[in-house]
């Protein structure tokens, strides 16, 4: 299969937001009205809240990166927040959803295209926080968007991801829609390499976005291997399906870009014990 996967996914969610797909559905206005008022809250994973502390106690003037994140729900909800947004996603449609929800409710948020592993259009240290929810399982490789969203982030500043966790891909999909647990491939899975096209095909249909998992190795040593501090973690069910009887499909983290002074309290200790 010889696809380009990011114009591919491109097209895929393009589709879903026309098919009125869960992800692409825009927030209420009743919902943005209490984000004004300061009562909110934003999921990176399935259904669970992300804890309230995980935020800056006050959003105002925060300028927050919304990687991956567009179809008129997280994005505009933190802006209603008071957040300067910045909506980053692959889809026309999925941004266009963020915008007719600020035009909608008065807000301003600015909308820009592109693939997650290349953020070269913002400067170094341009924001406080990267909100990125469940999204690397459409790009084949995930260290450049650990390593861009670094880079972005001012010192001092968090990445907050939503991410799957990859036991889930070792399953056969058609058996487990039936309440089956058969294994059937190997990990790292990729719609690409472990199954053929015209498997894929009959299974999701020409149309469906392209997904890959990552290892663990990727999703949260890759963090590390980027620069953060992972600081907070949580695990939360599928919405719906039998897995969610069984474990948590999905992974949330919380990492901090290291300001230079904490890193220098530390650098005493590292010495008195040797590390190098
Ligand atoms: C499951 S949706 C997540 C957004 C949603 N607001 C949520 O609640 O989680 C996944 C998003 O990833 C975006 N996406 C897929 N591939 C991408 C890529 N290479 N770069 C940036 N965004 C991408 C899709 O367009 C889609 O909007």
């Amino acid at each position: 299969m010889s696809k380009d996967i990011v114009s591919h996914n491109e097209k895929a969610w393009d589709r879903l937001v026309e098919q009125r797909d869960r992800w692409t559905q825009p927030v209420s206005h009743e919902e943005i009205l209490a984000a004004k008022d300061g009562n909110w809250q934003v999921i990176l994973t399935g259904e669970e809240p992300v804890p309230r502390d995980w935020f800056p106690e006050r959003l105002t003037g925060v300028d927050i990166l919304c990687l991956a994140s567009g179809g008129g729900q997280q994005d505009p909800i933190l802006s209603a927040a008071g957040a300067n947004i910045t909506a980053f996603d692959n889809s026309p449609k999925q941004l266009e959803r963020d915008r007719y929800v600020a035009e909608r409710e008065g807000l301003s948020l600015t909308t820009v295209q592109g693939d997650m592993r290349d953020l070269s259009t913002f400067s170094d240290e341009q924001f406080d926080l990267v909100f990125h929810p469940v999204a690397n399982v459409f790009v084949p490789d995930i260290q450049p968007v650990w390593a861009e969203a670094y880079r972005v982030l001012r010192p001092g500043g968090h990445l907050l991801a939503g991410f799957m966790n990859p036991v889930e891909f070792i399953f056969d999909s058609k058996e487990l829609d039936e309440g089956r647990f058969v294994v059937k491939y190997s990990l790292p899975y990729s719609d690409i390499e472990s199954i053929s096209e015209q498997e894929w095909q009959e299974r999701y249909g020409a149309e469906a976005p392209l997904e890959f998992s990552h290892t663990l190795e990727a999703q949260i040593g890759g963090q590390i291997q980027a620069g953060f501090v992972i600081v907070g973690f949580y695990e939360s069910l599928r919405e719906r399906g039998v897995i969610a009887e069984y474990m948590p499909s999905y992974i949330a983290t919380r990492a901090l870009k290291r300001a230079s002074d904490q890193m220098d309290r530390e650098t005493p200790v590292a010495e008195k014990l040797s590390i190098k």
